[in-house]
């Protein structure tokens, strides 16, 4: 019982911040992202009887407990799904630097949904595989899809329909998402543990929740209408809120460093010289621009000319996750 399987990374332009139930993780609110085409991750699952516990190798390495347990308890979701019992052995490359903000769980936790279901002959649909993927990681429900994703926060206490779904493929719209290394350290707030201390903490998490429906609205009519200074200007202000509200909670969330702000400056100082370029930043240090092809080149030269950013990666939109071995 073996598969491979790759997911890309995502993006969100609308953010998700925030959960209406952890235990199951649903999301406070709905987001909506842009799949990657160069980030992804590639993950190999066996299920065999000689296994007496999970293992879990990241990048070749032994990966901490503390990854091996959350690892473990989804893919316990999955096997009592499937009625097994056998553990399991997982190799998990991302061809990206691991936790710095750069979406690593989205893609690992949608690759591993996807060569687990597989390689137990689970046959879930899309929606199905979203919906298991995000008690992974929220934003690895994403990471099914390719192109343009929104995820939707749902209403049911299961979380039966908290899913996302495809608002557009890949070929839909060439837009570049361009990302600014700023460092290559591990951050040190997870998304989920920021989560929840802006939830409990936070005096503006309750607008940040009221917001939401108004920003993913405006974001749908912007993709729907091709409207790139739009889209551009509604992921920028996503972004800022979601950072308010982290910098808000006690003790606030600062994930920026000091190469983070440079680069926010320069890229207002490129779009003051007519350049539609727009950043957005996750819960992390680096720093990602949204720009037309047109305009790629100028605004690498323009991350590159930032010190302290010495790699800059491009991204197209991307595809939906997908199998690449399984044994029959
Ligand atoms: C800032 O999906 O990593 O990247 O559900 O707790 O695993 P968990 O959180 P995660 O959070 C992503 C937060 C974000 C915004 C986004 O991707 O929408």
């Amino acid at each position: 019982m073996k598969c491979r399987a790759r997911a890309h990374a995502n993006i969100a332009l609308i953010k998700y911040w925030g959960k209406r139930d952890a235990r199951l993780n649903l999301p406070a609110v709905g987001s909506i992202s842009l799949t990657l085409s160069t980030l992804r991750s590639e993950t190999e699952i066996v299920f065999s009887d000689e296994i007496e516990q999970d293992v879990l190798f990241l990048n070749g390495q032994k990966a901490k407990p503390k990854e091996v347990a959350r690892v473990s308890s989804f893919l316990d979701l999955i096997r009592d799904r499937a009625k097994i019992k056998q553990k399991a052995r997982i190799n998990s490359f991302n061809n990206f630097p691991t936790a710095a903000g750069l979406a690593s769980s989205a893609s690992g936790f949608a690759a591993l949904t996807l060569a687990a279901t597989r390689a137990l002959r689970l046959n879930l649909s899309a929606r199905e595989l979203s919906v298991l993927a995000r008690r992974g990681s929220g934003s690895a429900a994403r990471s099914i899809f390719g192109g343009f994703v929104e995820m939707h926060k749902g209403v049911s206490d299961d979380g039966s329909d908290a899913f996302a779904e495809q608002l557009f493929p890949p070929d839909y719209w060439d837009i570049r998402l361009l990302i600014g290394i700023t460092s290559e350290q591990p951050k040190k707030v997870g998304s989920t543990d920021g989560m929840t201390l802006s939830k409990e903490t936070s005096p503006y998490y309750r607008n940040w929740i009221e917001t939401q429906e108004y920003d993913l609205q405006q974001m749908r009519e912007a993709i729907k209408t091709k409207d790139f200074p739009k889209l551009g200007e509604l992921s920028e202000h996503s972004c800022l809120k979601m950072h308010a509200v982290a910098l808000s909670g006690n003790p606030g969330i600062i994930y920026w460093n000091a190469v983070t702000v440079e680069a926010m400056h320069a890229v207002r100082e490129l779009r003051r010289t007519g350049v539609p370029a727009f950043f957005t930043i996750d819960a992390g240090p680096q720093i990602k621009v949204l720009c037309l092809p047109e305009d790629e080149q100028k605004t690498r030269d323009c991350l590159l000319s930032v010190p302290g950013i010495e790699r800059v990666i491009v991204n197209r939109p991307g595809p939906d996750a997908q199998i690449l071995e399984e044994d029959n």
